[in-house]
């Protein structure tokens, strides 16, 4: 017997889209083997196996019926067939028999692909691949300070997304967004910060980290090249007092004071980067009592205000980089040359490495190239014997350079350490002294302490050859590694060492 289907799927239209359909499924189940037999990278043939080939299988589905509809509508309208609404269905004819068995096994296999596509769409959607890679440009700088820092192996959606289908659709529906600005080209260089929209720390951070299992001190071990001649190498060693936030166990103080789930710290900022705070409000939980610290020299003024933001302090607050940091010229080279990375055998090695960076560049090639040409001319015209005899010294120094460079400045999107600073610390930014100034002070003269020690304990601190050692818990009064006058002790330390903003 003759295998036969109603008359109405005999129609181009219908026949487009069951070849369409089929073509589609075999490239489907195809690439999805391939893909999973094979090691290539996944940020593109994602995008083909989960989202365009399915497409198109959905498409071809939909032009089947509607071949058929319009095939029906002709012959009602030509008088060939009876003007009943709905067509009837007669499973004793062979014809609408193999119809409705197609159907059913097409629908079968469809959802059974459908499961498996929509399950691998969403892991791929949430892939740290797809998140950095895809829009390669815009994540660029993300990704690649991404995958040097402490959270490397967690991926971007764990941070950015969390779990729960209610942050899954929103983030589907702003994604969508960010596609179309990134297909456009009309999305901000650089992304603005803070993220309005940032998941709450507590759902992100906290799945992994809670509050209540941080305590002790941190040692903290640093080595800084001064720009002098010799490259002299200075060690600082802080004993950060990370403290806590679990009562039972008495740790009750400390850094992560501020996170301790029996106060709150709300504050006020009048500046959507939260750089400028004028009013501190500290609740006490358990007593209810309420504390307010208000800028003695910059006090709150809700009227004269252009922005005005009420905020529940938590890790963002502090740990605004925890993936994505940005080092200025002087720490990369810092950290470059403690590595080995850069050698020290020529003189002014860092203030050269250091100024090379700070130049105009436009893109990172031309960085690259400005880079080497500085330095090289640098030497060339200073110590030219030195620059022949440690020929070789100079060539790694300017590929350390390079490196270190192109992890930390992206003159593409205008991403730096200027636009993202780090909140933790002091150095560059206010960070905590934005709080911690001695000027936040309450109606019955309490202040948010500027005290070294209440943070940190200097252990050890010198030229590293010839470290001074604390003698004892209370550790050392700090040393500034070149001498100002004691400067430190009366300005913040991030009016001096905050580079110079560069020129993209
Ligand atoms: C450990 C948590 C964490 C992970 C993992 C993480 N991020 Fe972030 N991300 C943050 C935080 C926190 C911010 C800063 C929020 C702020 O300042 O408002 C941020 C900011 C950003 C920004 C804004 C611009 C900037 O540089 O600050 C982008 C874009 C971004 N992340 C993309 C990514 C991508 C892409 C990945 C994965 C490759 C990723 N993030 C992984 C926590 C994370
Ligand atoms: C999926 C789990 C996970 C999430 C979510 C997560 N982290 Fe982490 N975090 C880790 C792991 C793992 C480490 C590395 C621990 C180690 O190296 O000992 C880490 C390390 C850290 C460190 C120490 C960094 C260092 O230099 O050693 C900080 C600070 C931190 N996380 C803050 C955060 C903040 C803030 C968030 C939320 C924006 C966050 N984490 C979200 C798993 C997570
Ligand atoms: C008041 C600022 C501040 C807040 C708020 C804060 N941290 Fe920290 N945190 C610090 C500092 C400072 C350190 C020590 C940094 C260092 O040693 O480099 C630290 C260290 C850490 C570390 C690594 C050391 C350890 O003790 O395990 C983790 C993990 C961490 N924080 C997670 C978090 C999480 C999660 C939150 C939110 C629940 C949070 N922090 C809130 C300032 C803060
Ligand atoms: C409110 C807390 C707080 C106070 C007060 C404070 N510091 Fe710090 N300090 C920090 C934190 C947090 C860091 C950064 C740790 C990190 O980068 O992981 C830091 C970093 C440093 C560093 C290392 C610099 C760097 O970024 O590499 C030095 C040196 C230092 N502090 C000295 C001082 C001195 C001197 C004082 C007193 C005038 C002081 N601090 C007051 C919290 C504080
Ligand atoms: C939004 C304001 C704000 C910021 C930013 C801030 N703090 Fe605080 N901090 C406070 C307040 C308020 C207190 C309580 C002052 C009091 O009780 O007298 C406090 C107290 C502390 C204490 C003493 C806790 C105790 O009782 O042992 C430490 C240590 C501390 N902060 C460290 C830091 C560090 C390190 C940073 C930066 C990473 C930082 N803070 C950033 C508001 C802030
Ligand atoms: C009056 C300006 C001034 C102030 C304030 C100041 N510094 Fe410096 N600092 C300098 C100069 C100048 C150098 C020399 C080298 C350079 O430019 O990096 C230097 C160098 C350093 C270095 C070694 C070089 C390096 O790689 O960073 C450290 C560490 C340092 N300062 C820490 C601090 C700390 C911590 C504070 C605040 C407690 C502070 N400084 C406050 C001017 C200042």
């Amino acid at each position: 017997m003759k295998f036969r289907l109603p008359q109405s799927v005999y129609n181009p239209i219908s026949y487009a889209g069951a070849a369409i359909a089929l073509i589609s499924t075999f490239m489907f189940v195809f690439l999805y083997v391939l893909a999973s037999l094979s090691s290539i990278d996944h940020a593109y043939t994602g995008i083909v196996i989960f989202l365009i080939v399915p497409a198109f299988i959905i498409l071809g589905l939909i032009l089947i019926p509607i071949g058929m509809a319009r095939t029906i509508h002709r012959q009602k309208r030509l008088g060939k067939l009876p003007r009943e609404a709905f067509p009837i269905l007669d499973l004793n004819q062979p014809r609408h028999r193999n119809a409705v068995i197609i159907f059913s096994i097409g629908t079968i296999i469809f959802l059974f692909l459908s499961a498996l596509g929509s399950y691998e769409a969403y892991h791929y959607t949430e892939s740290v691949e797809f998140c950095g890679k895809v829009c390669h440009e815009v994540m660029h700088p993300e990704y690649i300070a991404y995958n040097k820092s402490p959270h490397a192996r967690v991926t971007c959606a764990e941070c950015h997304v969390g779990e729960g289908a209610n942050w899954y659709v929103k983030s589907k529906l702003s994604g969508l967004y960010q596609v179309y600005a990134a297909l456009a080209n009309v999305y901000p260089k650089p992304i603005p910060t803070p993220i309005k929209n940032l998941r709450p720390a507590r759902e992100t951070c906290e799945e992994c980290h809670w509050p209540q299992k941080t305590y002790g001190k941190q040692q903290r071990k640093s080595i800084y090249v001064l720009p002098d001649e010799q490259n002299t190498q200075w060690g600082i060693d802080l004993l950060m007092n990370t403290g806590g936030g679990n009562p039972a166990l008495g740790n009750n103080s400390g850094i992560h004071w501020h996170i301790n789930p029996d106060i709150e710290i709300e504050y006020i900022t009048t500046n959507e980067q939260r750089s400028v705070i004028p009013r501190v409000i500290l609740r006490d939980k358990k007593t209810g009592e309420e504390t307010i610290f208000e800028d003695k020299d910059n006090p709150f003024d809700e009227e004269n205000a252009d922005f005005v933001e009420r905020r529940i302090m938590d890790c963002i607050d502090c740990h605004n980089r925890p993936a994505h940091t940005y080092d200025d010229p002087s720490r990369f080279v810092n950290v470059a040359i403690a590595a080995g990375v850069i050698p020290t055998s020529l003189p002014f090695i860092k203030k050269t490495a250091v100024e090379a960076c700070m130049q105009e560049y436009e893109t990172t090639e031309e960085a690259m190239a400005g880079i080497r040409e500085y330095m090289t001319t640098f030497y060339q015209e200073n110590y030219p014997d030195l620059a022949a005899k440690y020929k070789d010294d100079l060539e790694k120094a300017i590929a350390g350079v390079q490196d270190a460079f192109s992890e930390n400045i992206f003159p593409f999107m205008k991403v730096s350490f200027e636009q993202y600073p780090d909140n933790i610390g002091h150095m560059n930014s206010e960070g905590c002294f934005r709080c911690h100034n001695d000027r936040h002070a309450s109606d019955d003269g309490r202040v948010i302490t500027k005290k070294c020690v209440s943070c940190h304990t200097i252990m050890a601190q010198g030229p590293v050859e010839s470290m001074t050692f604390a003698s004892s818990q209370e550790g050392l009064e700090f040393q500034h590694p070149v001498d100002i006058d004691g400067a430190w002790k009366e300005m913040g330390c991030y009016e001096c060492h905050n580079t110079p903003p560069l020129d993209f």
